[in-house]
């Protein structure tokens, strides 16, 4: 898969594409990243990639000509049209599905605004606006890294199968169950007994219990949407008695 990345400020891209999982997809091929300056394709000698808005206010509006010729650019060197994202706090809400989604793309091409926002006209040349979350950030780059990590994960090699399965366990709208590593006794804190049992039927049903449980408490909104099994449902009644005791 393609990604390639429009931005004013390149540089910001380059180490977290050179580390870990990211690191280890680029090496075997399965990834490729282009990042491209917007301002090499400013079209004045200033090399102007942002102008006052029009109708007065404060901030700068960056202009839709540097963007719409490093589009052409990325279009005519592919020989094919990638999917054009815009990241905007005024987007869609990114989520797992959306990584998923997107992920079934050859080449996406994730345009990075900056400044107090993008002329409005810039919103006709894309195929989709997405923002990471309901608070404003200085520019689209920290976002796009957020859906490069997101998508990636869904390339299929990119991931082993275990790190999969706990991705999988998100889409079905659950908190992951706790963890826990050496050693059994941390100050007077202790491992589940049940971990340390060696029964693989009864910790995978402790699992799902903390699971539901966690989810609960932390996530209710996410509880909304998740499916339960048969097995959950008994779960879930016994987990609401204790809680309401
Ligand atoms: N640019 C600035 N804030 C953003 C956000 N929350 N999501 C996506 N792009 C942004």
């Amino acid at each position: 898969m393609i990604f390639t990345i429009l931005t004013l400020f390149p540089n910001l891209f380059s180490s977290p594409l050179q580390e870990s999982i990211i690191k280890r997809a680029v090496e075997k091929g399965l990834i490729e990243f282009n990042i491209l300056n917007i301002r090499d394709f400013a079209v004045d000698i200033h090399r102007t990639c942002d102008d006052s808005p029009y109708g007065g206010g404060p901030g700068m509006v960056m202009k839709i000509e540097p963007i719409s010729r490093t589009m052409e650019y990325v279009e005519h060197s592919a020989g094919r049209r990638p999917k054009f994202v815009l990241l905007t706090p005024q987007g869609r809400l990114f989520d797992q599905g959306t990584a998923e989604r997107l992920a079934r793309n050859p080449h996406l091409c994730l345009i990075c605004g900056r400044y107090e926002g993008v002329d409005e006209r810039v919103l006709t040349l894309v195929d989709e606006e997405i923002s990471i979350g309901d608070y404003v950030l200085s520019g689209g780059e920290v976002p796009a890294l957020v859906l490069i990590d997101a998508i990636s994960r869904h390339v299929p090699g990119v991931l082993g199968n275990e790190q999969s399965s706990i991705d999988e366990s998100f889409k079905e709208h659950l908190l992951e169950y706790p963890q826990y590593t050496r050693p059994d006794v941390f100050e007077d804190m202790e491992v589940p007994s049940v971990l340390l049992s060696g029964n693989h039927e009864e910790i995978r049903r402790w699992r799902r219990r903390e699971a539901i449980k966690k989810t609960i408490l932390k996530r209710p909104d996410l509880m909304e949407r998740f499916v339960p099994a048969r097995e959950d449902q008994g779960i879930i009644k016994k987990v609401m008695e204790e809680l309401s005791e």
